[in-house]
């Protein structure tokens, strides 16, 4: 059975086998049979930028979480993520996750913050 805000982990590497990204997910829904997931952190090295490493993060590790999700028979029904309004990650998560903005935090932490969320 998966704990409270189980933390997954994943890094992207280059040929060199260099850590070039990262992504952290969050199972948010405790003991629920329908998670509730959180993408809360995903950087690639500016460098490495635009090259398609997140997407790849993305997908690759949404994947593991999945798995993970099945090996403790619970299904995916949301995944949630949040990012500044200004962000172009938020074509980032549209494309990868399907993600819509359902809110707006006005003046959160620098800016404005979106609150998106795919429903799966
Ligand atoms: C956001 C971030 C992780 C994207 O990483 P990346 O490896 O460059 O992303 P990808 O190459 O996979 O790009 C995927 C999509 O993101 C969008 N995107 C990425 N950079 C963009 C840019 N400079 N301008 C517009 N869209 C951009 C595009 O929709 C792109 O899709 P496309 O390749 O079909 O055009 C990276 O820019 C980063 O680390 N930023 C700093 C940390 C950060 O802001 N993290 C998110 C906080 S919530």
């Amino acid at each position: 059975m998966p704990h409270i805000h189980d933390i997954m982990m994943f890094v992207a590497r280059d040929e060199q086998d260099k850590v070039i990204g990262y992504i952290q997910w969050i199972h948010k829904s405790g003991f629920r049979k329908e998670a509730v997931i959180e993408l809360e952190q995903i950087a690639v090295l500016q460098a490495n930028q635009n090259q398609g490493v997140a997407t790849k993060l993305i997908e690759k590790s949404l994947a593991d979480v999945q798995l993970y999700l099945t090996d403790n028979s619970a299904t995916l029904k949301s995944i949630l993520v949040s990012t500044r309004a200004d962000n172009t990650a938020q074509e980032l998560y549209k494309k990868t996750l399907g993600a819509e903005v359902v809110l707006v935090v006005k003046d959160l932490y620098s800016a404005d913050e979106v609150l998106m969320i795919a429903n799966k």
